[in-house]
């Protein structure tokens, strides 16, 4: 079958034919802290859903969305629920509809929710499983890479509002993540980058070698690293904030393009990838860094075939103005930055001298045609 947007790095698509065929299972617990919730790892592990799912749910509600490819068989019995596709699903009519369906199932507080999707779905669900009946239990099933690096871990949900992204939200754990590498065989290659940004991002939280690791082992390194950094500051008051790691300027492209009507010009983690070196970048003209750690960066980020340059049709104003509402910042403007002793969140950086890394940073033609 022709697949013209399935990810056409070789290596990649190598690697998880390979896995395919090894079908391996990986076992472990990710830890909250208090306490830890298993994770199933492996190519073709979708069968192992059925052992996922707790003896105290009385009935199993999977929620997806059409445009999510696979042969989803089940062993029990499961009603499955459709959600719209595209970003287009996090929003709270999608949430209020979800769970007015549940109450025409007569879902009561033993039924639990499976979200199967990408970022979009598994948000979604565990916003919903947050509020219906004052909380139900969920487990993830995340189909993209970021959502098995990132989205599917850590507890935040939310829909977005007419106002911004992820607005409103709760915190509220899965069960479990059952992570399937098979299903990322068709996964387009600009969603691909996406979860590579990402993992680009962790490289930089750990002193190990992580960009240098087999990609099965960066996939289970970066569930861990994001637990850990998670576990103890849920609510990112503190520490979880280092997650955000090349987010700022990420944002603020994601943001001006949001802003022109063009979402989805640029994926979320290749705008975190052009974050990334622009962080590297501030933090050496605030002697944090020397050349050596800003050119990692560069390797780090060619390493998984993602391009560092901004692209030229946004202006400096029009990204900066994004940047500026970001979470972070307390009324000023906040970064998490590199330095001596690894990550830290910075706070009162110059705009002037940000603006200053933003005017001097290398462009690449807009994805827009300018
Ligand atoms: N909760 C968190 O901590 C957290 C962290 C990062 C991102 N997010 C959210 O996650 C969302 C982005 O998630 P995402 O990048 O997974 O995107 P997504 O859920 O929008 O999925 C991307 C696209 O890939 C398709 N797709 C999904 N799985 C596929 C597969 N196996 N094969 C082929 N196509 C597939 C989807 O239909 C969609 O078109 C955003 O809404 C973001 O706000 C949340």
């Amino acid at each position: 079958m022709n697949q013209p947007n399935r990810v056409s790095n070789t290596a990649v698509a190598a690697f998880l034919a390979e896995e395919v065929d090894r079908r391996s299972v990986l076992r472990y617990e990710l830890d909250l802290g208090d306490a830890a919730f298993p994770v199933v790892l492996g190519a073709g592990v979708w069968d192992q859903l059925e052992t996922m799912i707790p003896s105290s749910w009385s009935r199993v509600v999977i929620v997806t969305q059409a445009t999510i490819p696979g042969s989803f068989e089940l062993s029990f019995d499961a009603t499955w629920v459709v959600l719209p596709s595209g970003e287009a699903a996090k929003r709270p009519g999608v949430a209020e509809g979800l769970a007015e369906r549940l109450v025409r199932l007569r879902a009561d507080r033993q039924t639990g929710l499976v979200a199967v999707g990408g970022g979009v779905v598994t948000d979604l669900v565990g916003f919903v499983a947050s509020t219906y009946m004052r909380g139900v239990e969920y487990l993830n099933v995340p189909t993209t890479l970021l959502g098995m690096v990132d989205a599917a871990i850590g507890g935040k949900t939310a829909v977005n509002l007419m106002g911004g992204k992820n607005l409103f939200g709760t915190f509220w754990q899965p069960q479990g993540l059952l992570c399937d590498l098979a299903l990322l065989q068709t996964l387009p290659q600009r969603e691909w980058l996406s979860g590579a940004g990402e993992l680009a991002k962790y490289s930089f939280l750990t002193s190990d070698p992580f960009a240098e690791l087999k990609l099965l082992d960066q996939i289970v390194k970066a569930q861990r690293l994001k637990q850990s950094y998670v576990a103890g500051d849920e609510r990112e008051t503190g520490r979880r904030s280092l997650l955000n790691y090349g987010h700022t300027l990420g944002h603020g492209i994601e943001g001006a393009y949001l802003g022109r009507g063009q979402e989805g010009s640029v994926s979320h983690g290749e705008a975190v990838a052009v974050g990334l070196v622009f962080a590297a970048r501030l933090a050496a003209r605030l002697d944090r860094i020397d050349q050596n750690r800003v050119d990692r960066h560069h390797q780090v980020l060619a390493s998984y075939g993602l391009d560092f340059r901004l692209p030229s049709e946004l202006a400096v104003d029009e990204v900066l103005s994004y940047m500026r509402s970001d979470k972070k910042n307390r009324g000023d403007m906040s970064f998490v930055l590199d330095g001596p002793n690894g990550l830290e969140l910075v706070h009162h950086v110059d705009e002037a001298l940000i603006r200053q890394v933003l005017d001097e940073y290398p462009r690449k033609e807009g994805v827009n045609g300018r």
